[in-house]
C-alpha cells in the first residue's frame, strides 16, 4: 500500500524514522513530508537515506516546476500518517489552514489519517486542542496516543508520542478495513429521543450517542456513504453529507421511513423513548397545583417494526439493551423486529467506554467482553462487509 508519512516539529521525529522502517519492512511504499519544524530535528537526507523513501519539504512545494506536489501526493496515498503530530499542525488541520506542503496535502487528501500527537502536557490538555481533536476525529482522523512518560522538558506526564510498533499496528488494522464498504449506502440512526411532558420537561433515557458516533466514523473510514439521523446526544455528532437532527420518536420515525428505501443497510442504535405521556401540556405544569403527579403513558411507535413491509435488499442491524441476558428471548426479538444482526448488551454500557454482550444473527450467538465502542463498531461493519462479499 502507498503510505504517506508526515513528520512535524517534535523531538519524537526520531521515533518516526523507526516507524518508517517498520512500515517499509512490511512491504509498503513510503513517501515522506517533512515540515519546517520537522526538519529542525531530522534532515531530509537522513530520512530519505534511512527509509529509502522520497522525502519532500516546503522547498519542493514552492519550487517553480510543473508538478503540483500536494495534489499528486494526496492522490497517491492510500493512508496518511502524521507522526509526530504537533499542537500547531493539528490545529491547522482542524481549522482547514493550508499554508505549507503538509497541510495543503492534508486539505486535498480524502482517505483515512492516523495521527500520533506529541507535545507537553499543558498543551495536550489545553481546551483549544481538545476542541480541535473533536473536529479532527469527526473528520475521520484516527488517533494513537499520546502516552504518559518523560517529556523533553524534563517533566513526566501525558504527551509522549505512542511507540512506533503501536502506530504501525493501527495502520495495519485500518488498511485491512480499507474500502471494504465502498459503494454501500449506510443509514445510521443514533442518540436518544425525548417525549414532552410540557414545554420544559421531557421523558428520555441515558444513552450518550457514543456508539453511533463510532459507527459513523468507522463506516466513513471503510469507504461507505453514510447518512445519519441523530436524536439528542451528550457528544458532538460527527459530520456526514446528510445529517438530520431529530428530537421526538415521531420525528425519528418520519426521517427513518423516508431514508430507509435508499440505503443498503440500516444501523438502528438509537435509544428510542419507549413511552410518552398520553397528554402533552401546552403550559408548564406547576408544583403548587399538582404536588403529587401521576403520569399516564402510552408506548411510542416501533420504528424498526414499521419498516418491515418496505424491507427489500436492505440489511438491518439493531441493538437491544436488557437487564438479563436471555438469549432465547433476544433471538425472538431479533426475528420479530426484522434484524439481520442484533447486538445484545446490558445497561452498564450506557455512557461508558467498553461493552460486554452478544452478537446474534441467523447463525447463532457470539459472546464478547470488554470491547471498546470503536472495536464493536469495526466488528459490526466487518459483519456487513462479509455479508455483502458472500452475496
Ligand atoms: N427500537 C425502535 N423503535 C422503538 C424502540 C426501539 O426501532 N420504539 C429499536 C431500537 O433502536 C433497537 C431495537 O429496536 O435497535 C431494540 O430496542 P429495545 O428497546 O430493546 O426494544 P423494544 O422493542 O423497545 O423492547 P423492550 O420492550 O424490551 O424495551
Amino acid at each position: 500500500m502507498n503510505l504517506l508519512l508526515g513528520i512535524t516539529g517534535s523531538v519524537a521525529a526520531f521515533k518516526a524514522l523507526r516507524l518508517g522502517r517498520i512500515l517499509r519492512d512490511r512491504g509498503h511504499q513510503l513517501r515522506v513530508i517533512l515540515t519546517r519544524g520537522g526538519a529542525q530535528f531530522v534532515t531530509p537526507l537522513s530520512v530519505s537515506s534511512l527509509l529509502g523513501a522520497e522525502t519532500f519539504t516546503d522547498q519542493d512545494f514552492w519550487a517553480p516546476v510543473p508538478r503540483v506536489l500536494h495534489i499528486e501526493l494526496a492522490r497517491w496515498a492510500d493512508l496518511f500518517i502524521l507522526a509526530p503530530a504537533t499542537f500547531h499542525t493539528l490545529s491547522k488541520w482542524a481549522l482547514g489552514l493550508a499554508d505549507d506542503l503538509l497541510t495543503s496535502t492534508l486539505a486535498a487528501y480524502q482517505g483515512p489519517v492516523v495521527f500520533a500527537p506529541a507535545m507537553h502536557t499543558e498543551m495536550w490538555t489545553s481546551p483549544v486542542l481538545q476542541q480541535h481533536l473533536l473536529r479532527i476525529e469527526g473528520l475521520g482522523g484516527v488517533r494513537v496516543g499520546p502516552t504518559e512518560g518523560p517529556l523533553a522538558s524534563g517533566d513526566h506526564g501525558i504527551g509522549r508520542m505512542a511507540e512506533p510498533e503501536e502506530i504501525a499496528e493501527v495502520v495495519e488494522q485500518l488498511l485491512a478495513l480499507h474500502h471494504t464498504l465502498r459503494g454501500k449506502k449506510l443509514l445510521i440512526v443514533y442518540g436518544r429521543t425525548e417525549e414532552d411532558l410540557d414545554p420544559v420537561r421531557v421523558i428520555t433515557n441515558r444513552s450518550s450517542g457514543k456508539m453511533g458516533a463510532a459507527l459513523v466514523r468507522w463506516a466513513r473510514r471503510m469507504g461507505a456513504e453514510v447518512s445519519s439521523i441523530v436524536g439528542s446526544t451528550s457528544i458532538q455528532p460527527p459530520q456526514t453529507p446528510t445529517l438530520i437532527r431529530v428530537r421526538t420518536t415521531d420525528e425519528m420515525l418520519e426521517a427513518v421511513q423516508s431514508h430507509f428505501p435508499q440505503c443498503d443497510a440500516l444501523i438502528m442504535v438509537a435509544a428510542v423513548a419507549d413511552y410518552r405521556p398520553t397528554e402533552r401540556h401546552i403550559y408548564k405544569r406547576k408544583k403548587e397545583k399538582e404536588p403529587h403527579l401521576t403520569l399516564s403513558l402510552e408506548t411510542t411507535p416501533d420504528i424498526l417494526q414499521s419498516l418491515l413491509p418496505s424491507k427489500k435488499h436492505q440489511l438491518i442491524v439493531g441493538f437491544a439493551l436488557e437487564t438479563d441476558m436471555d438469549l432465547k428471548a433476544a433471538e425472538q426479538k431479533r426475528k420479530t423486529k426484522g434484524m439481520d444482526l442484533m447486538v445484545l448488551n446490558t445497561p452498564q454500557t450506557l455512557g461508558v467506554e467498553t461493552v460486554t454482550g452478544s452478537l446474534l444473527d441467523e447463525q447463532g450467538s457470539t459472546p464478547f467482553e470488554g470491547w471498546t465502542k470503536d472495536h464493536l463498531a469495526r466488528q459490526i461493519l466487518a459483519w456487513l462487509a462479509n455479508r455483502w462479499r458472500r452475496g
